[in-house]
């Protein structure tokens, strides 16, 4: 067709930039809109809400659409030498920013055939990222934020979780956002509820002496002022009768995943010195407890996911290697391979021959010992979760304990002040104050 119109966009959340958009394309000819992927729009900005085929109902059923296609890749190039519309049509805003040089690689196409980028001015004040952040504040099902996890898995090449302790660090995990060198957004994916960090943010030693209705409470506060998925951190389970209990709570409540370990007796914290105190389960009835894990789950979107604890206790490559193999023969919804070797290449060595056997299983991975490691380089390995365990609580210890020092030394608070945050921001840090 002579005339014709191609318009790529995300459509996560229509708006009347997207309409105007839409109008001025179909003055100049029959309009077909290049619907960004999941995997595409992860590639430089948040997950949408909606999935591809919500967002192709969408579009399709708006007056001036003709066609709607996929477009799989951020770049415009491989659409658009298929369909050589005359136009692209987009708002003027990705003159700047991560779509620039996508926007030249469009301009250098079109030339092949004389084609024409048409640019209509940014609709003002409205922004998906705005509506985005109105989201946010209205909340999120339990049903939906458990489904997302998977959701994000399936479209992101490596996800990011961060450590939270209680409402406030959950909600720095939320609010935390970043650029990286070529200016994709980057933030955290999901929020890791640690055994550690939640122990001691209690002045608990990590051995199970917090119990899980305590646990739960914790769950339940940053539930309520968070909207991403959560990991839990199950410690051993408990015992096998037991475990079904807590898989049903957590799933209910909206919680993504619980990460148990093959540990069984008292457990100690995997990052102990000394290794002799842990004593790891045997294969079979670790085995049975995923299994009865996955049983009494209600739906599949629910993940039990198996934490190897081999290479912790010295056991060796090929144990932690079939111990994977086993649990994931069982049905685990993920695994993740831990280690206190301060190089990393244990756990990369794992990776990469997990991988070629499983390319689809997500593998966890917790740099707390290793973390020179760079996600780009576990990414690489073979990982598509990176789990950041403690470094929030473990930040604010020191700066709560320096404070707490220096206002007995100096006898008056103005010193620190420099250092901590206004009591101005302090109320802006929660809505509604
Ligand atoms: C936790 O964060 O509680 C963990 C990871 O289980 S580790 O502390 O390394 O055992
Ligand atoms: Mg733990």
């Amino acid at each position: 067709m002579d005339n014709l119109v191609y318009i790529g966009m995300s459509a996560d959340l229509i708006h009347p930039g997207h309409l105007n958009i839409i109008s001025r394309g179909r003055e100049l000819g029959p309009v077909v809109v290049g619907l960004l992927t999941d995997e595409a729009i992860a590639s430089y900005k948040r997950v949408p809400l909606l999935s591809f085929e919500q967002r192709r109902a969408i579009v399709a059923g708006l007056r001036d659409v003709s066609e709607v296609v996929a477009q799989e890749t951020l770049d415009y190039s491989a659409n658009l030498r298929r369909l050589r519309p005359r136009y692209v049509v987009h708002g003027d805003d990705w003159k700047t920013g991560v779509q620039q040089a996508t926007r030249q690689r469009v301009i250098e196409v079109l030339a092949e055939w004389g084609g024409e980028l048409i640019e209509v001015p940014y609709t003002r004040g409205i922004s998906s990222t705005a509506i985005q952040r109105s989201l946010r504040e209205i909340g999120i099902t339990p049903e939906a934020r458990r489904k997302r996890f998977g959701r994000l898995l399936s479209v992101k090449p490596i996800l990011r979780a961060l450590e939270a302790h209680n409402g406030l660090s959950a909600m720095i995990v939320e609010g935390a956002t970043a650029f990286d060198d070529e200016g994709r957004a980057l933030e955290f994916d999901a929020i890791w509820l640690s055994s550690l960090t939640d122990s001691t943010a209690k002045g608990k030693p990590d051995i199970e002496a917090v119990d899980f209705t305590s646990r739960l409470q914790t769950v339940n506060e940053i539930l309520e002022v968070t909207t991403r998925p959560i990991i839990f951190d199950g410690d051993t389970g408990g015992r096998i009768d037991q475990f079904p209990f807590m898989v049903r709570t957590l799933e209910r409540l909206g919680v993504s995943a619980i990460i148990v370990e093959d540990k069984i007796g008292a457990k100690r914290n995997s990052l102990l010195e000394e290794s002799s105190v842990h004593e790891q389960d045997s294969i079979i009835d670790f085995c049975e407890k995923i299994r009865a894990g996955n049983a009494s789950r209600i739906t599949a979107d629910f993940r039990i996911i198996a934490r190897i604890e081999s290479l912790i206790l010295g056991k060796g490559m090929e144990d932690a290697y079939a111990r994977a193999e086993a649990y994931v023969a069982a049905g685990a919804g993920g695994i993740m391979i831990h280690s206190k070797n301060t190089s990393g290449e244990d756990v990369i060595e794992f990776a990469r021959r997990f991988r070629m056997a499983h390319p689809d299983v997500p593998l966890v991975a917790v740099p707390s010992t290793y973390p020179a490691v760079s996600i780009d380089a576990l990414q690489e390995a073979g990982f598509n979760l990176v789990i950041y365990a403690n470094h929030l609580l473990r930040s604010a210890y020191p700066a709560m304990a320096r404070t707490a020092q220096r206002l007995l030394r100096e006898g008056r608070a103005e010193g620190v002040e420099q250092d901590i945050i206004s009591i101005k921001d302090f109320f802006k840090l929660i809505p509604g104050q």
